[in-house]
C-alpha cells in the first residue's frame, strides 16, 4: 500500500539521513527502483513529474501500476508515490488518482500568491492523508522544458511557507537540475543553515540531486535535509548501459532483440545507482 511520506522524512529528518525521491519513466524504472527499496530494506519515493506522467498515460495508469507491483513484488518498505513539481491542477488530479504525495511549484508566483495556492492544498491534502511539498525559490536548469537558474530561497519566505502547514519545503540554494555546469559554485550551505534555523523540525528537499559530490550530499543532510531527488542520473546510467548493449551487436546476436533483454542492462545500471544513492543518503534499513 502507498504510504504518504510525512512521516518517513519526519523520521529521516530527526535520524539525519535522507530519503530518495527517484522519478520514474516507465514499468522498468519503477521495477528497479521498488525492487531496489525492498532488497535494501529502504523506504522510497516514486516522483512523477507532469511530463512523464502524460508519457506513462496520465495518473491513474501510474497508480494502478504502482499499487500492482507493490502487491504483486511483495513490496513491504514504505513507498510514497510524489507528484514531483505540480501545477496547482495536477495536484489536484494527482489527489483524485490516488497519489500519496504531492508537491506544489508554487515558486514562479509571487509570495502571497503561492502562500493562498499552497494554504488551500494544505486543507485539502491534509483531509486525505497526503503528503504535501512546497517550493520557495526557482531550481535551476530545465525540467519539463522550464528554465530556470540556480537561485538561493529567502529564509524568511521559507518560514511563511513552512508554517502554513506543509509537510516538507524545497528551498532553492543554489541546486540546478541536470548536469552541474564546470562553473558551478556548489551548494549554499549558508542559505540552507539559515532557512533551517528558521523552519525548525520541517524536512527540508533537496532538488538536483544528480552529480552533487558526496560531501556537499552529507554536509546538506546534516543541516536538514531529509528528501533529494534524484532523476539525471538514472537517465544517464540506463542510456550508457543501453548503448553498449546495442553497440556490442548484442541485439543481433539470437534473441538479442527481446525487448526484455534489450533493456535488461539498463534496468540493471538503474538499480546499481539508486543503490549507490541510498547508501549516500543513509536510507538503507531504515524502512
Ligand atoms: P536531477 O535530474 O538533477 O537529478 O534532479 C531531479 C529533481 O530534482 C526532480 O525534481
Amino acid at each position: 500500500m502507498l504510504v504518504s511520506a510525512k512521516e518517513m522524512l519526519q523520521k529521516a529528518k530527526a535520524g539525519h539521513y535522507a530519503v530518495g525521491q527517484f522519478n520514474i519513466n516507465n514499468l522498468e524504472w519503477t521495477k528497479a527502483i521498488l525492487q531496489t527499496a525492498q532488497e535494501n530494506n529502504s523506504p522510497v519515493i516514486l516522483g512523477v513529474s507532469e511530463g512523464a506522467g502524460k508519457y506513462m498515460c496520465g495518473y491513474k495508469t501510474i497508480v494502478g501500476m504502482v499499487n500492482g507491483m507493490i502487491e504483486e513484488m511483495n513490496i513491504t518498505v514504505p513507498v510514497a508515490l510524489h507528484l514531483d513539481h505540480g501545477s496547482f491542477e495536477h495536484c489536484y488530479k494527482c489527489i483524485d488518482a490516488g497519489f500519496s504525495s504531492v508537491m506544489f511549484d508554487g515558486s514562479h508566483y509571487a509570495i502571497d500568491e503561492n502562500v493562498e495556492k499552497t494554504k488551500k492544498l494544505v486543507a485539502d491534502c491534509a483531509a486525505k492523508g497526503i503528503s504535501l511539498e512546497a517550493e520557495v525559490g526557482a531550481i535551476g536548469g530545465e525540467e519539463d522544458g522550464v528554465i530556470g537558474k540556480g537561485e538561493c530561497a529567502d529564509p524568511n519566505e521559507c518560514k511563511m511557507i513552512a508554517d502554513l502547514g506543509i509537510d516538507f519545503l524545497a528551498a532553492g540554494i543554489g541546486n540546478i537540475h541536470g548536469k552541474y555546469p564546470e562553473n558551478w559554485e556548489g551548494l549554499s550551505f549558508e542559505t540552507l543553515d539559515a532557512i533551517q534555523q528558521l523552519t525548525g523540525d520541517m524536512p527540508l528537499v533537496l532538488h538536483g540531486g544528480t552529480g552533487i559530490p558526496a560531501d556537499m550530499i552529507k554536509k546538506a543532510i546534516s543541516l536538514g535535509v531529509a528528501k533529494i531527488n534524484v532523476n539525471t542520473e538514472c537517465q544517464l546510467a540506463f542510456s550508457a548501459a543501453t548503448r553498449k548493449y546495442i553497440e556490442e551487436g548484442k541485439d543481433l546476436q539470437g534473441k538479442g532483440f527481446d525487448p526484455r533483454k534489450v533493456l535488461a542492462p539498463g534496468v540493471e545500471a538503474i538499480k546499481a545507482t539508486v543503490k549507490e544513492k541510498m547508501e549516500l543518503f543513509g536510507s538503507i534499513n531504515k524502512a
